[in-house]
């Protein structure tokens, strides 16, 4: 069997790094190639050197742009490589970012089977690209990866059951497969001062926090009065967008980091304040509490008994939910659907129905 798999954006890298060894471990070929919808070296290549990603095949160096542009030059330029590559028995996707959905329109019009890693995730709010984006990868998907059980509820409410298989959730697979190489790889007096336990960590980077008016104000306000210093890793268009916000003196801003380091600074945090979807699934798994900075989740079970709250961009809310949360012991580790054999489940799932 010979994939090609679509990747652009740093979560992607993430999965990537889960599933292609379990892929070549099935004997199935996989071409990979990066749209360069992140290209700076913090968001793409220092993933694809820390997690032993193979190289991709082909950059379709798209950069950034509006969602039109950047959508329609992926699609542009995968087309083109797709027509000199043929002979791909599927198109292999993760995930809901633009590169997500340009593969997918892609792949359906060339009549290329597509795979879709976390089908069946919803927000159920049409104003995020991200849910634009999964809805029509679902829709035009062969293979339904689901990583949840309510996620297959989700797809089966929609129609999509057939082609729907519950694998678990590949993150999930990312997060054993490298918890324990962070802590020696990449120790927390590496990445900042703070001792386990006695600071925040906080992520902000989706359009409904950056380019709202007021809302990247309330979040830093709601960080100045948390009783902790707060690390904050910060995302390219976060910092374009801060302007005259005020960051208050708890707040120490360090570049976007590698995965590695992510997952060391969640284990140690008290408390992760985000609006990434993936973070919040990392602190869940490490056991530690998470405040949500948006007022939907994809990840509806990560809200049981208190351990992720949605706050949105709310001052009060967020530092009423961060200093709520649980805290002393951590969560002890559930078992997940899939229980990080996720990659090995979609490698069998692609051959079996080939
Ligand atoms: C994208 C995904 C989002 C995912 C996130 C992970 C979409 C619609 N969104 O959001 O689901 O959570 O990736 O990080 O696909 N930029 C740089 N350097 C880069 C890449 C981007 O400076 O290497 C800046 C540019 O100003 C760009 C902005 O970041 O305009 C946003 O990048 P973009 O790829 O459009 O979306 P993300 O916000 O990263």
């Amino acid at each position: 069997m010979r994939i090609c798999t679509v990747v652009g954006a740093r979560p992607q890298f993430v999965k990537a790094a889960a599933v292609s060894p379990a892929l070549r471990a099935a004997g199935i070929e996989e071409i990979i190639v990066h749209t360069g919808q992140h290209y700076d070296a913090a968001l793409s290549q220092v993933f694809f050197d820390e997690l032993g990603i193979p190289p991709p095949y082909q950059n379709l160096t798209v950069g950034s742009g509006s969602h039109a542009r950047q959508t329609g030059l992926i699609m542009e330029r995968l087309e083109a490589f797709l027509n000199e590559e043929p002979d791909f028995d599927a198109v292999l996707l993760y995930g809901d970012t633009n590169s997500t959905l340009a593969g997918a329109l892609v792949a359906a019009k060339k009549w290329i089977p597509i795979a879709h890693v976390e089908a069946g995730i919803r927000s159920f709010n049409r104003t995020m690209p991200e849910e634009v984006n999964r809805v029509v990868a679902d829709c035009l998907s062969r293979w339904l990866l689901a990583p949840t059980q309510v996620a297959v509820d989700n797809l089966a409410a929609e129609g999509l059951e057939r082609g729907t298989t519950l694998v678990g959730d590949v993150m999930l697979d990312a997060t054993r497969m490298f918890a324990e190489r962070a802590q020696q790889q990449s120790p927390l007096r590496s990445v900042t001062a703070h001792a386990p336990d006695t600071y925040g960590l906080c992520t902000v980077h989706r359009p409904s926090n950056t380019d709202v008016p007021g809302c990247l104000e309330s979040i830093f306000s709601a960080l100045g009065q948390l009783p902790w210093p707060i690390v904050l890793p910060m995302h390219p268009r976060t910092r374009a967008r801060m302007g005259p916000v005020q960051v208050p003196g708890n707040v120490e801003i360090v570049a976007p980091v590698p995965y590695l380091t992510m997952l060391t600074l969640i284990s140690g945090a008290r408390c992760v304040l985000t609006d990434s979807g993936g973070l919040q699934k990392e602190a869940y798994w490490l056991g530690v509490p998470c405040v949500t900075l948006r007022i939907d989740t994809e990840w509806p079970q990560t809200l049981a008994h208190g351990w992720n709250r949605l706050a949105g961009a709310d001052r009060k809310a967020i530092v009423r939910a961060a200093l709520s949360a649980p805290s002393g012991a951590r969560r002890p580790l559930g078992e997940a659907p899939g229980g990080g054999t996720a990659s090995e489940s979609i490698a069998n799932v692609l051959l079996q129905s080939k």
